[in-house]
């Protein structure tokens, strides 16, 4: 049993970390503040080979391991959450299902764009009353001679407006519950296809989320992804590596926020020396890296799973959950170690206790998560 990242994933780890904080982490405050989209940063995560780091060589992706790319969300979140769930969304749930699920002419139109970063992918599954019960969903599709008609909303989805393809998921038939569930790719200036109002949020505010809208949106069927009825299957196990990532993008506010609280009690005096002296801080701090140590295990466990082929929904939702946990708790401490600075935007813990927040929320709010584990663990998994 190995509890080390290879030379390779070592080196990966930091050419990310110094790409990152030096390209990276300046821009997280101004962004945030300003709630625009980070164009010029995923432009340079583009050039870097960033957006398509999993995805096969042939197919224009670095083809590197499902671990790597794990180490690039968790950097990138370290300086940025915004931008970390951009990427995140992008590849795990925007690239994929198209590597995964689509025919050789979607996957030749589509994934060499998405891996260059040219494009931004999206996922469009939730809406206003199919949050946790996805298969609830009513976005009819109909079938009409060759095509679909799509029409219905979505809500919160993440890169809305930025991404120039999103996969859609919509039903055939509302009486089939979950088997009526269909994918379709749906390319940005589609007719009948428009970006809605754009979400007001806690934080992550440069991670543009918005709503979706389509008014009898005519789509081909040679843009239907896999069969009809496939859909809810295909995003559930999409799902399955994207709460990974999501766990990564955990671990890098979770890293921020002891990095920054570490920091502080270190160089803060108060009664004549460094808070840190005080137990009542230094112990915070051995709890906060205890749980990121923990979190770091499961997160980076579930990815060599599913780099192997092994089955790994149980541990992507306990890598999620545990993960995204400990970023909350980890940035709200951090927020009582800086004390009243803490409470500032001076310093970037405030933001971080913001963008934490979501994470415990999205890909699968974190008491979904105790469901999946715990279906599992009835299933003898
Ligand atoms: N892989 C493949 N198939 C799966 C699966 C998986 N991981 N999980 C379930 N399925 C299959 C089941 O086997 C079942 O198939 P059969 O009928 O053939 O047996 C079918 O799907 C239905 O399964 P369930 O009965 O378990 O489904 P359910 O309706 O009870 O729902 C749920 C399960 C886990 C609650 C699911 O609805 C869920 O995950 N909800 C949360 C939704 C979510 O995560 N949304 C995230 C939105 S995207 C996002 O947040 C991105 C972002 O912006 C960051």
């Amino acid at each position: 049993m190995e509890f080390k990242l290879s030379g390779q994933h070592q080196m990966m780890q930091k050419l990310f970390r110094e790409f990152c904080q030096k390209e990276i982490a300046p821009y997280a405050a101004e962004n945030d503040v300003k709630a625009v989209f980070p164009t010029e940063i995923i432009r340079k995560l583009g050039a870097q080979g960033f957006m398509g780091i999993p995805i096969p060589a042939e197919y224009g992706g670095a083809g590197a391991d499902f671990l790597t790319y794990i180490l690039c969300v968790e950097e990138v979140s370290r300086a940025c959450a915004s931008t970390g769930v951009i990427l995140a969304v992008h590849t795990s749930v925007g690239t994929f299902p198209i590597l995964n699920f689509g025919t050789a002419e979607q996957k030749q139109k589509y994934v060499p764009k998405l891996a260059a970063g040219e494009y931004v992918g999206a996922f469009a599954l939730t809406e206003p009353d199919a949050g946790s019960d996805a298969s609830a969903l009513r976005t009819l599709a109909k079938k009409d001679g060759d095509d679909y008609v799509l029409n219905g909303t979505k809500i919160f989805i993440s890169n809305g407006g930025h991404a120039q393809v999103y996969t859609v998921f919509a039903t055939v038939d509302r009486a089939l519950g979950a088997k009526g569930i269909t994918a379709f790719l749906v390319e940005k200036d589609t007719p009948g296809f428009r970006v809605g109002a754009i979400e007001k949020k806690m934080g992550l505010n440069a991670d543009v989320t918005t709503e979706l809208i389509f008014e009898d949106c005519r789509i081909p069927a040679s843009q239907r992804l896999g069969k009809e009825g496939e859909g809810f299957k295909i995003a559930m196990s999409l799902l399955d590596g994207g709460r990974i990532g999501i766990g990564a993008q955990g671990l890098g506010i979770a890293q921020a926020a002891f990095d920054e609280a570490l920091k502080y009690a270190q160089s803060r005096e108060q009664f004549n020396q460094p808070i840190f002296n005080f137990q009542a801080i230094a112990f915070k701090l051995a709890e906060m890296a205890t749980q990121i140590a923990a979190a770091r295990l499961l997160v980076y466990q579930a990815a060599f799973r599913k780099e192997n082929g092994l089955p790994n929904g149980k541990q992507a939702s306990m890598a999620k959950m545990f993960a995204t946990d400990t970023a909350m708790a980890a940035a709200t401490e951090a927020v009582q170690i800086l004390g009243g600075y803490g409470y500032s935007r001076e310093y970037p813990v405030e933001r971080l206790m913001r963008d934490a927040k979501i994470t415990q929320i999205y890909e699968g709010t974190n008491q979904i998560q105790r469901l999946v584990i715990a279906k599992a663990l009835e299933k003898g998994l």
